[in-house]
Protein backbone atom coordinates (compact mmCIF):
# COMPACT_ATOMS: atom_id res chain seq x y z
CA UNK A 1 0.00 0.00 0.00
CA UNK A 2 1.53 3.44 -0.78
CA UNK A 3 1.75 5.24 2.30
CA UNK A 4 0.37 8.95 0.68
CA UNK A 5 1.00 10.54 4.51
CA UNK A 6 4.67 9.91 4.16
CA UNK A 7 5.27 10.45 1.06
CA UNK A 8 6.95 14.29 0.41
CA UNK A 9 3.97 15.08 -2.00
CA UNK A 10 1.44 15.40 1.03
CA UNK A 11 3.79 16.21 3.86
CA UNK A 12 4.56 19.72 1.89
CA UNK A 13 1.47 20.35 -0.51
CA UNK A 14 -1.74 19.24 1.34
CA UNK A 15 -1.30 22.72 3.69
CA UNK A 16 -1.94 24.43 0.20
CA UNK A 17 -4.39 21.93 -0.69
CA UNK A 18 -6.30 22.26 2.12
CA UNK A 19 -6.18 26.01 1.87
CA UNK A 20 -7.57 26.12 -1.92
CA UNK A 21 -10.63 24.24 -0.82
CA UNK A 22 -11.29 26.10 2.49
CA UNK A 23 -10.73 29.31 -0.29
CA UNK A 24 -13.18 27.57 -2.34
CA UNK A 25 -16.07 27.33 -0.21
CA UNK A 26 -15.57 30.66 1.33
CA UNK A 27 -15.59 32.65 -2.30
CA UNK A 28 -18.88 30.34 -3.04
CA UNK A 29 -20.47 31.69 -0.10
CA UNK A 30 -19.14 35.34 -0.90
CA UNK A 31 -20.67 34.80 -3.99
CA UNK A 32 -24.15 33.16 -2.89
CA UNK A 33 -24.45 36.00 -0.28
CA UNK A 34 -23.93 38.68 -3.12
CA UNK A 35 -26.64 37.18 -5.25
CA UNK A 36 -28.75 36.60 -2.02
CA UNK A 37 -28.87 40.84 -1.16
CA UNK A 38 -29.05 42.02 -4.83
CA UNK A 39 -33.35 41.95 -4.29
CA UNK A 40 -35.21 44.37 -6.65
CA UNK A 41 -36.80 47.30 -4.55
CA UNK A 42 -40.41 47.41 -4.29
CA UNK A 43 -41.96 48.23 -7.68
CA UNK A 44 -38.68 47.94 -9.55
CA UNK A 45 -38.55 46.08 -12.68
CA UNK A 46 -35.48 43.98 -13.55
CA UNK A 47 -33.56 46.21 -16.43
CA UNK A 48 -33.10 44.26 -19.81
CA UNK A 49 -28.78 44.01 -19.72
CA UNK A 50 -27.62 45.72 -22.69
CA UNK A 51 -26.89 42.55 -24.99
CA UNK A 52 -28.09 39.96 -26.46
CA UNK A 53 -27.89 36.93 -27.87
CA UNK A 54 -28.89 34.77 -31.41
CA UNK A 55 -30.09 38.26 -32.45
CA UNK A 56 -32.97 38.42 -29.80
CA UNK A 57 -31.85 36.45 -26.85
CA UNK A 58 -32.15 38.54 -23.65
CA UNK A 59 -30.85 38.50 -20.36
CA UNK A 60 -32.65 40.31 -17.26
CA UNK A 61 -30.98 41.01 -13.86
CA UNK A 62 -33.67 39.54 -11.94
CA UNK A 63 -32.53 37.84 -8.24
CA UNK A 64 -31.46 34.71 -8.41
CA UNK A 65 -34.54 32.33 -7.03
CA UNK A 66 -34.76 31.78 -2.98
CA UNK A 67 -34.88 28.22 -3.33
CA UNK A 68 -32.30 27.75 -5.29
CA UNK A 69 -30.12 29.96 -3.10
CA UNK A 70 -31.38 28.17 -0.50
CA UNK A 71 -30.62 24.83 -1.88
CA UNK A 72 -26.60 25.98 -2.64
CA UNK A 73 -26.50 27.04 1.34
CA UNK A 74 -27.44 23.50 2.20
CA UNK A 75 -25.07 22.04 -0.31
CA UNK A 76 -22.30 24.16 1.43
CA UNK A 77 -23.08 23.42 4.26
CA UNK A 78 -23.47 19.61 3.94
CA UNK A 79 -19.56 19.86 2.25
CA UNK A 80 -18.54 21.45 5.51
CA UNK A 81 -19.50 19.06 7.96
CA UNK A 82 -18.80 16.31 5.45
CA UNK A 83 -15.49 17.43 5.82
CA UNK A 84 -14.95 17.66 9.14
CA UNK A 85 -16.23 13.96 9.57
CA UNK A 86 -14.64 12.82 6.66
CA UNK A 87 -10.72 12.86 5.10
CA UNK A 88 -11.29 15.29 2.71
CA UNK A 89 -9.48 18.30 3.06
CA UNK A 90 -5.58 18.02 2.57
CA UNK A 91 -4.24 15.09 5.06
CA UNK A 92 -6.83 15.86 7.81
CA UNK A 93 -8.61 12.59 8.25
CA UNK A 94 -11.82 14.11 9.80
CA UNK A 95 -13.25 13.58 13.24
CA UNK A 96 -14.85 10.24 12.34
CA UNK A 97 -11.49 9.13 11.38
CA UNK A 98 -12.94 6.99 8.55
CA UNK A 99 -11.27 5.13 5.78
CA UNK A 100 -11.72 3.10 2.88
CA UNK A 101 -8.90 0.88 4.36
CA UNK A 102 -10.03 0.79 7.32
CA UNK A 103 -13.66 -0.18 6.88
CA UNK A 104 -12.57 -3.23 4.75
CA UNK A 105 -10.01 -4.27 7.45
CA UNK A 106 -13.44 -3.99 9.70
CA UNK A 107 -15.17 -6.40 7.66
CA UNK A 108 -12.41 -8.49 7.13
CA UNK A 109 -12.06 -8.99 11.10
CA UNK A 110 -15.29 -9.86 11.33
CA UNK A 111 -15.22 -12.44 8.61
CA UNK A 112 -12.17 -14.23 9.88
CA UNK A 113 -13.86 -14.14 13.42
CA UNK A 114 -17.10 -15.89 12.04
CA UNK A 115 -14.09 -18.01 10.37
CA UNK A 116 -12.33 -19.26 13.07
CA UNK A 117 -15.15 -20.03 15.23
CA UNK A 118 -16.00 -22.42 12.60
CA UNK A 119 -12.83 -23.85 12.85
CA UNK A 120 -11.79 -23.64 16.08
CA UNK A 121 -13.15 -27.76 16.59
CA UNK A 122 -10.70 -28.72 13.61
CA UNK A 123 -7.68 -26.81 15.15
CA UNK A 124 -4.22 -29.05 15.74
CA UNK A 125 -6.05 -32.34 14.73
CA UNK A 126 -3.78 -33.66 12.33
CA UNK A 127 -4.21 -33.67 8.58
CA UNK A 128 -5.22 -37.84 8.07
CA UNK A 129 -8.10 -37.21 10.72
CA UNK A 130 -9.44 -34.52 8.64
CA UNK A 131 -9.06 -35.78 5.40
CA UNK A 132 -11.64 -38.60 7.16
CA UNK A 133 -13.64 -35.91 8.43
CA UNK A 134 -17.16 -34.76 6.27
CA UNK A 135 -17.53 -31.58 7.89
CA UNK A 136 -14.18 -30.47 7.66
CA UNK A 137 -13.61 -32.19 3.83
CA UNK A 138 -16.92 -30.12 3.30
CA UNK A 139 -15.46 -26.86 3.80
CA UNK A 140 -12.62 -27.85 2.09
CA UNK A 141 -14.49 -28.38 -0.73
CA UNK A 142 -16.04 -24.81 -0.60
CA UNK A 143 -12.64 -23.46 -0.25
CA UNK A 144 -11.33 -25.20 -3.39
CA UNK A 145 -14.86 -24.28 -5.18
CA UNK A 146 -13.14 -20.61 -4.85
CA UNK A 147 -10.08 -20.43 -5.06
CA UNK A 148 -8.85 -23.81 -7.37
CA UNK A 149 -11.41 -24.68 -9.72
CA UNK A 150 -10.60 -22.05 -12.46
CA UNK A 151 -7.17 -24.15 -12.85
CA UNK A 152 -8.01 -27.72 -11.67
CA UNK A 153 -11.67 -27.85 -12.18
CA UNK A 154 -14.62 -28.70 -10.73
CA UNK A 155 -14.08 -32.45 -10.29
CA UNK A 156 -10.42 -31.51 -9.83
CA UNK A 157 -9.09 -33.89 -12.42
CA UNK A 158 -7.46 -31.01 -14.29
CA UNK A 159 -6.54 -30.72 -17.66
CA UNK A 160 -3.57 -32.84 -19.29
CA UNK A 161 -0.47 -30.84 -20.18
CA UNK A 162 -1.80 -27.67 -18.08
CA UNK A 163 -2.94 -28.64 -14.52
CA UNK A 164 -2.71 -31.89 -13.04
CA UNK A 165 -5.36 -34.35 -11.84
CA UNK A 166 -5.32 -34.05 -8.17
CA UNK A 167 -7.85 -37.21 -7.87
CA UNK A 168 -5.44 -39.54 -9.35
CA UNK A 169 -2.54 -42.20 -7.08
CA UNK A 170 0.30 -39.84 -9.28
CA UNK A 171 1.88 -36.98 -7.94
CA UNK A 172 4.54 -35.14 -9.35
CA UNK A 173 5.32 -33.15 -6.08
CA UNK A 174 4.67 -36.28 -3.75
CA UNK A 175 1.46 -37.54 -2.21
CA UNK A 176 2.10 -37.51 1.55
CA UNK A 177 -0.01 -34.92 3.78
CA UNK A 178 2.92 -32.44 4.26
CA UNK A 179 4.40 -32.69 0.38
CA UNK A 180 0.31 -31.78 -0.54
CA UNK A 181 0.19 -28.97 1.62
CA UNK A 182 3.47 -27.64 0.43
CA UNK A 183 2.27 -28.08 -3.02
CA UNK A 184 -0.80 -25.39 -1.94
CA UNK A 185 0.90 -23.04 0.74
CA UNK A 186 4.32 -22.33 -1.00
CA UNK A 187 3.09 -22.84 -4.55
CA UNK A 188 4.94 -25.12 -7.46
CA UNK A 189 6.56 -22.21 -9.64
CA UNK A 190 9.48 -24.38 -10.49
CA UNK A 191 11.18 -23.80 -13.89
CA UNK A 192 12.85 -26.07 -16.29
CA UNK A 193 15.01 -24.32 -18.29
CA UNK A 194 14.90 -25.55 -22.18
CA UNK A 195 17.74 -26.42 -24.84
CA UNK A 196 20.00 -27.78 -22.23
CA UNK A 197 20.27 -31.17 -24.39
CA UNK A 198 20.97 -29.39 -27.70
CA UNK A 199 18.78 -29.78 -31.01
CA UNK A 200 15.98 -32.00 -31.30
CA UNK A 201 17.75 -35.05 -31.95
CA UNK A 202 19.95 -34.26 -28.65
CA UNK A 203 17.14 -34.28 -26.63
CA UNK A 204 15.15 -37.26 -28.30
CA UNK A 205 18.18 -39.16 -27.24
CA UNK A 206 18.10 -37.52 -23.21
CA UNK A 207 14.32 -38.41 -23.53
CA UNK A 208 15.05 -42.26 -24.65
CA UNK A 209 17.48 -42.36 -21.45
CA UNK A 210 14.89 -40.82 -19.09
CA UNK A 211 12.69 -43.25 -19.79
CA UNK A 212 15.08 -46.33 -19.50
CA UNK A 213 16.17 -44.96 -15.83
CA UNK A 214 12.15 -45.32 -14.91
CA UNK A 215 12.35 -48.81 -16.66
CA UNK A 216 9.76 -47.78 -19.21
CA UNK A 217 9.97 -49.29 -23.42
CA UNK A 218 12.38 -46.98 -25.04
CA UNK A 219 15.26 -47.34 -27.71
CA UNK A 220 18.44 -48.56 -25.77
CA UNK A 221 21.10 -46.65 -28.61
CA UNK A 222 19.21 -43.48 -28.29
CA UNK A 223 19.61 -43.78 -24.98
CA UNK A 224 23.26 -44.85 -24.59
CA UNK A 225 23.83 -41.16 -26.36
CA UNK A 226 21.21 -39.80 -24.28
CA UNK A 227 23.13 -40.88 -20.75
CA UNK A 228 25.79 -38.05 -21.21
CA UNK A 229 24.10 -35.27 -22.08
CA UNK A 230 21.85 -36.11 -18.89
CA UNK A 231 24.20 -34.70 -16.54
CA UNK A 232 22.59 -31.10 -17.39
CA UNK A 233 19.29 -32.35 -16.02
CA UNK A 234 20.72 -34.37 -12.94
CA UNK A 235 21.63 -31.19 -11.06
CA UNK A 236 17.80 -30.80 -10.71
CA UNK A 237 16.03 -34.18 -11.36
CA UNK A 238 18.89 -36.85 -9.77
CA UNK A 239 21.46 -39.10 -10.91
CA UNK A 240 18.84 -41.47 -10.93
CA UNK A 241 15.74 -39.02 -12.57
CA UNK A 242 13.31 -38.91 -8.86
CA UNK A 243 13.81 -35.36 -8.44
CA UNK A 244 13.25 -33.34 -5.34
CA UNK A 245 10.05 -32.80 -4.61
CA UNK A 246 10.77 -30.40 -1.70
CA UNK A 247 12.43 -28.26 -4.23
CA UNK A 248 9.75 -28.43 -6.66
CA UNK A 249 12.08 -30.79 -9.20
CA UNK A 250 9.33 -33.54 -10.34
CA UNK A 251 10.51 -36.98 -10.43
CA UNK A 252 10.67 -38.50 -14.07
CA UNK A 253 10.68 -42.10 -13.64
CA UNK A 254 7.38 -42.44 -12.25
CA UNK A 255 4.22 -42.28 -13.29
CA UNK A 256 3.08 -38.87 -12.76
CA UNK A 257 3.46 -36.74 -15.84
CA UNK A 258 2.03 -33.53 -16.45
CA UNK A 259 3.44 -32.78 -19.80
CA UNK A 260 2.93 -36.40 -20.56
CA UNK A 261 5.08 -39.03 -21.16
CA UNK A 262 5.71 -40.15 -24.57
CA UNK A 263 9.09 -40.04 -26.32
CA UNK A 264 7.54 -36.76 -28.50
CA UNK A 265 6.00 -35.54 -25.05
CA UNK A 266 9.44 -35.50 -23.57
CA UNK A 267 11.27 -34.20 -25.75
CA UNK A 268 9.21 -31.40 -26.22
CA UNK A 269 9.68 -30.45 -22.77
CA UNK A 270 13.31 -30.69 -22.87
CA UNK A 271 13.63 -28.21 -26.10
CA UNK A 272 11.29 -25.90 -25.23
CA UNK A 273 11.22 -26.38 -21.42
CA UNK A 274 8.55 -25.96 -18.60
CA UNK A 275 7.18 -23.19 -16.45
CA UNK A 276 5.01 -24.10 -13.38
CA UNK A 277 2.01 -22.41 -12.84
CA UNK A 278 0.68 -22.91 -9.03
CA UNK A 279 -0.06 -19.97 -6.76
CA UNK A 280 1.41 -20.53 -3.36
CA UNK A 281 -1.94 -19.87 -1.42
CA UNK A 282 -0.23 -19.40 2.39
CA UNK A 283 -0.11 -15.94 2.19
CA UNK A 284 -3.56 -14.98 1.16
CA UNK A 285 -5.52 -17.64 2.73
CA UNK A 286 -3.21 -18.65 5.67
CA UNK A 287 -2.61 -21.67 7.91
CA UNK A 288 -5.97 -22.60 8.54
CA UNK A 289 -7.60 -22.37 4.98
CA UNK A 290 -4.77 -24.22 3.57
CA UNK A 291 -4.85 -26.93 6.27
CA UNK A 292 -8.56 -27.58 5.37
CA UNK A 293 -7.77 -27.71 1.60
CA UNK A 294 -4.94 -30.11 1.47
CA UNK A 295 -7.46 -32.38 4.11
CA UNK A 296 -10.16 -32.03 1.02
CA UNK A 297 -7.05 -33.06 -1.78
CA UNK A 298 -6.31 -35.99 0.30
CA UNK A 299 -9.27 -37.14 0.57
CA UNK A 300 -9.56 -36.75 -3.66
CA UNK A 301 -7.33 -39.41 -4.16
CA UNK A 302 -6.92 -42.37 -5.11
CA UNK A 303 -4.65 -43.75 -3.07
C1 LIG B 1 -3.45 -20.53 -11.80
C2 LIG B 1 -3.79 -21.92 -11.88
C3 LIG B 1 -3.83 -22.68 -10.57
C4 LIG B 1 -4.58 -22.43 -9.44
C5 LIG B 1 -5.50 -21.27 -9.17
C6 LIG B 1 -4.33 -23.52 -8.54
N1 LIG B 1 -3.45 -24.39 -9.11
FE1 LIG B 1 -2.71 -26.06 -8.22
N2 LIG B 1 -1.47 -26.34 -9.78
C7 LIG B 1 -1.45 -25.60 -10.95
C8 LIG B 1 -0.39 -26.08 -11.82
C9 LIG B 1 -0.04 -25.53 -13.19
C10 LIG B 1 0.24 -27.13 -11.14
C11 LIG B 1 1.43 -27.94 -11.62
C12 LIG B 1 2.67 -27.16 -11.29
C13 LIG B 1 3.92 -27.74 -11.90
O1 LIG B 1 3.85 -28.75 -12.58
O2 LIG B 1 4.98 -27.13 -11.68
C14 LIG B 1 -0.46 -27.27 -9.86
C15 LIG B 1 -0.14 -28.21 -8.90
C16 LIG B 1 -0.88 -28.46 -7.75
C17 LIG B 1 -0.63 -29.51 -6.79
C18 LIG B 1 0.51 -30.52 -6.88
C19 LIG B 1 0.05 -31.72 -7.69
C20 LIG B 1 1.05 -32.81 -7.78
O3 LIG B 1 0.85 -33.67 -8.64
O4 LIG B 1 2.01 -32.83 -7.00
C21 LIG B 1 -1.60 -29.46 -5.83
C22 LIG B 1 -1.77 -30.34 -4.63
C23 LIG B 1 -2.45 -28.33 -6.18
N3 LIG B 1 -1.99 -27.74 -7.35
C24 LIG B 1 -3.55 -27.92 -5.46
C25 LIG B 1 -4.22 -26.71 -5.66
C26 LIG B 1 -5.21 -26.17 -4.77
C27 LIG B 1 -5.74 -26.85 -3.51
C28 LIG B 1 -5.57 -24.97 -5.29
C29 LIG B 1 -6.55 -23.97 -4.71
C30 LIG B 1 -6.13 -23.35 -3.48
C31 LIG B 1 -4.82 -24.76 -6.51
N4 LIG B 1 -4.01 -25.84 -6.69
C32 LIG B 1 -4.93 -23.63 -7.31
C33 LIG B 1 -2.27 -24.53 -11.25
C34 LIG B 1 -3.13 -23.92 -10.34
C1 LIG C 1 17.10 -25.98 -13.20
C2 LIG C 1 16.50 -27.25 -12.86
C3 LIG C 1 16.16 -28.20 -13.98
C4 LIG C 1 16.99 -28.72 -14.95
C5 LIG C 1 18.46 -28.42 -15.16
C6 LIG C 1 16.19 -29.63 -15.71
N1 LIG C 1 14.91 -29.66 -15.25
FE1 LIG C 1 13.43 -30.84 -15.92
N2 LIG C 1 12.13 -29.87 -14.72
C7 LIG C 1 12.47 -28.93 -13.77
C8 LIG C 1 11.26 -28.42 -13.17
C9 LIG C 1 11.19 -27.36 -12.08
C10 LIG C 1 10.20 -29.10 -13.79
C11 LIG C 1 8.72 -28.90 -13.50
C12 LIG C 1 8.19 -27.85 -14.43
C13 LIG C 1 6.71 -27.76 -14.36
O1 LIG C 1 6.08 -28.52 -13.64
O2 LIG C 1 6.16 -26.91 -15.06
C14 LIG C 1 10.78 -30.00 -14.75
C15 LIG C 1 10.03 -30.86 -15.56
C16 LIG C 1 10.58 -31.82 -16.35
C17 LIG C 1 9.83 -32.80 -17.11
C18 LIG C 1 8.31 -32.87 -17.18
C19 LIG C 1 7.72 -33.85 -16.24
C20 LIG C 1 6.23 -33.96 -16.42
O3 LIG C 1 5.54 -34.12 -15.43
O4 LIG C 1 5.74 -33.90 -17.56
C21 LIG C 1 10.72 -33.59 -17.76
C22 LIG C 1 10.42 -34.75 -18.65
C23 LIG C 1 12.04 -33.09 -17.43
N3 LIG C 1 11.91 -32.01 -16.56
C24 LIG C 1 13.22 -33.60 -17.91
C25 LIG C 1 14.43 -32.93 -17.84
C26 LIG C 1 15.58 -33.28 -18.61
C27 LIG C 1 15.69 -34.47 -19.51
C28 LIG C 1 16.53 -32.34 -18.31
C29 LIG C 1 17.93 -32.22 -18.90
C30 LIG C 1 17.98 -31.99 -20.31
C31 LIG C 1 15.97 -31.43 -17.34
N4 LIG C 1 14.69 -31.81 -17.11
C32 LIG C 1 16.65 -30.37 -16.78
C33 LIG C 1 13.73 -28.50 -13.45
C34 LIG C 1 14.85 -28.78 -14.19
Amino acid sequence: MIDYAASDFSENWHYYIAALSILGILFSLWVLRSQTTAKLAQGEKAEVLHYAWDGDLQELNNPLPRWWMYLFYGLTFFGIVYLVLYPGLGKFAGVLNWSSAGEWQAEKNAVDAEFNKVFAPFKGKDLATLAADPTATGMGKNLYMTYCIQCHGSDATGAAGKFPNLTDAHWLFGGSADEIKASIADGRMGEMPGGLAGDEQGAKEVAHYVLSLGGKPHDAAMAAVGKDKYAACAGCHGDDGKGMPAASFPNIVDDAWLYGSSVAAITETIVKGRIGGMPAQMANLGEDKVTLLTAYIMSLSKK
